[in-house]
């Protein structure tokens, strides 16, 4: 899948000097080179940084009067509690300087995965998804996510529509807003539970590691929640990354983390592709060029799953 456009990231050189000595050393080596892989939309600096000794660390950062400081400290808190196994890098540390914050994360090494048709990296996800929902999130995770607000849970896109349809909406959407529109509203009510959900699935979101496979990265949405919501998120990835929406809607009822909560899955469904035919015909927001396009086709994804749930 083509991956979306590095934004217009923070630079290492932006962070401020202080923050930067002491990260140097606490990493007791300084650093040489900076990369900033492609992918995602955010503004923060999140980047590779290599240090004199050889090593590799991953670092985000951002002043502490931003909000992305935040969602960084829920992350490193989710990514030391997360259960052995998990798919997931180690939290290296947090360090705190001249009134900013950067999370230190191990380092991966290695591509976005390849959700083509032709590779196996979206086999290897979806059994990486059934493993991590079959069973119970650790209540270490559980009182980790816990003071987290589940975005997940308020997606919604159709009651808006409904209310004021947009003249280029797609027919197969104008003609069941009514259906769509009822499904997302039981969402809410429908999405509670006990299971791990990083909330952020995507290509952009993780890496396939030379060593590790595919691993997933960027948990500073994650929550609790039913088995199914990571999986239905990844189903319009692998539409978009060229795979039928008739089997990406066979893999759907036939996972194990979707299969067992099948109305569940079609409202989260519904909501989720709500909120982006909604969204994508917004105005763009600074700083995230390639945020509506991308919205614009996730949206006729998901419709185009929705499809086969409702027929
Ligand atoms: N531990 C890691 N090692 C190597 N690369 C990583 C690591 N974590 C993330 N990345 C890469 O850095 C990119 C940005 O990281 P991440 O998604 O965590 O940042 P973000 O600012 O929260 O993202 P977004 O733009 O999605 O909000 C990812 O798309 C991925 O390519
Ligand atoms: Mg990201």
């Amino acid at each position: 899948m083509p991956v979306p456009p590095t934004s217009g990231r923070l630079q290492w050189t932006d962070v401020p000097t202080p923050l930067r000595a002491r990260l140097e050393d606490a990493l007791g080596s300084s650093v040489t080179d900076t990369v900033t892989p492609a992918g995602g939309f955010g503004h923060q600096l999140a980047a590779a940084l290599t240090l004199e000794s050889g090593r590799r660390v991953f670092v985000k950062a951002a002043p502490d009067d931003d909000p992305l400081t935040a969602a960084n400290v829920h992350e490193a808190d989710v990514l030391d509690a997360l259960p052995p196994g998990a798919p997931v890098p180690n939290l290296l540390g947090i360090h705190r300087g001249a009134d900013w914050t950067a999370v230190v994360i191990a380092h991966l090494d290695g591509p976005h995965p390849d959700f083509s048709p032709q590779s196996g990296d979206a086999e290897q996800t979806w059994a990486l998804l059934d493993k991590l929902t079959s069973s119970p999130a650790p209540a270490s995770y559980a009182a980790a996510v816990s003071t987290m607000p589940s975005t997940a849970a308020s997606l919604h896109g159709w009651d808006e529509l409904l209310a004021d349809p947009s003249a280029d909406l797609a027919p197969a959407a104008r003609d069941r807003l009514p259906q769509l529109t009822e499904l997302e509203a039981a969402w809410p009510a429908l999405a509670h539970g006990d299971r791990i959900v990083h909330g952020d699935l995507r290509a952009d979101n993780m890496v396939r590691d030379h060593h590790l496979g595919v691993t997933f990265v960027d948990w500073a949405h994650a929550t609790t929640g039913p088995a199914c919501v990571d999986a239905a998120s990844l189903a319009p990835q692998l539409i978009l990354a060229g795979h039928a929406p008739a089997d990406v809607a066979r893999l759907l009822r036939d996972h194990p983390a979707t299969a067992r909560n099948s109305d569940t899955t079609t409202a989260f469904l519904a909501a989720l592709t709500g909120h982006w035919h909604r969204n994508a015909r917004k105005p763009a927001p600074p700083g995230a060029p390639g945020l509506r396009a991308y919205q614009h086709r996730a949206a006729a994804a998901g419709l185009a799953l929705l499809g086969y749930r409702l027929n």
